[in-house]
């Protein structure tokens, strides 16, 4: 299995230095990759993931190691961070990490609907099970100002308006379907307009869509305030972004608060190995 490549791990092992005795959350366990070194050192280890697949992949990964005596996965969303440590931990965090976003199944797989190339499905939701809106739906259903909100608020897109206008000129004749539907509507404006562009012409659209659908905002928000509630006050916290909405957030966040942080890139090295670290934000924070 073609396992997700966590991101600055080395640098966040270092600076948790966790060990026995200590507590961690790890509140997107995706395939296990930040987790497996907590739990290398010994350190006992919650782990929230909101997706049923990465759910069953991670814990058969730390298995696989015998590293599963001190791991404790608890299904869901981050959203619900602080009802599910009262229910289940109960006592302060050593440190808490969340590495935000989508793992590589997840962006690349058919029939998840996150990647341009999927010619099956349009949906993006983390979990189906207890979400209900999904891309699809918003591409197809709402209207040239909902749509307008999201593309410029969540994604800051600069063509917004002709592309609405191109996506609503399309859903008139049929609905879109898929990943490979919307994004070919996007690729063809481009190439009418002769518009190059660095990144793949879609991208805006289908990060804003991904954020609306998910609620990723407003989850990441509930995270940090907890984090707050959660976490001793000699922990950390590590929060790794890959756009500059979410980064923003954090930012924000440990500004209004005042507490001492610190900001990480992946050096050249990393980023040559594992090309997806490139737009990684790691912001790490200490409870006053
Ligand atoms: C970038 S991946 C994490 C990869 C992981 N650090 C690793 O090394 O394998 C992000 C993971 O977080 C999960 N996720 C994203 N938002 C979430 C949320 N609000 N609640 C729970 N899990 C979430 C995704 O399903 C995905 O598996």
């Amino acid at each position: 299995m073609n396992y997700h490549q966590p991101v600055l791990a080395p640098e966040i092992i270092k600076i948790f230095d966790p060990k026995a005795g200590q507590i961690y959350l790890d509140a997107t366990l995706g395939h296990g990759g930040h987790s497996l070194e907590i739990l290398k050192k010994g350190a006992t280890l919650y782990a929230l993931e909101a997706d049923s697949d990465n759910q069953k992949i991670a814990t058969e990964r730390i298995a696989n190691l015998n590293l599963s005596k001190n791991f404790h996965l608890l299904k869901g969303n981050f959203s619900h961070v602080y009802s599910l440590w009262q229910k289940n931990i109960k006592l302060p965090l050593d440190g808490l990490l969340a590495d935000l976003g989508l793992s590589v199944n997840q962006q690349s797989g058919q029939n998840r609907g996150f990647s341009f190339n999927d010619s099956i499905s349009l949906d993006m939701r983390l979990n189906p099970k207890t979400q209900k809106l999904t891309a699809e739906e918003i591409i197809n259903t709402w209207d040239k100002n909902e749509l307008y909100k999201i593309f410029t608020k969540y994604a800051q897109e600069k063509l917004a308006k002709p592309l609405i206008f191109e996506i609503i000129k399309a859903r008139q004749i049929k609905p879109i379907k898929n990943g490979v539907e919307l994004s070919k509507i996007i690729n063809s404006y481009y190439q009418k307009k002769h518009y190059r562009s660095y990144h793949h012409p879609a991208t805006k659209i289908f990060l804003a869509l991904r954020i609306a659908v998910n609620h990723e905002f407003e989850n990441l928000n509930k995270l940090l305030h907890a984090s707050s509630k959660i976490v001793k006050s000699s922990g950390k916290v590590a929060i790794i972004s890959f756009h500059s909405g979410e980064d923003r957030l954090v930012k924000h966040f440990i500004q209004e608060n005042s507490y001492p942080s610190k900001k990480l890139l992946p050096e050249h090295q990393e980023i040559k190995k594992n090309p997806l670290s490139r737009s990684a934000v790691l912001r790490l924070y200490n409870l006053k």
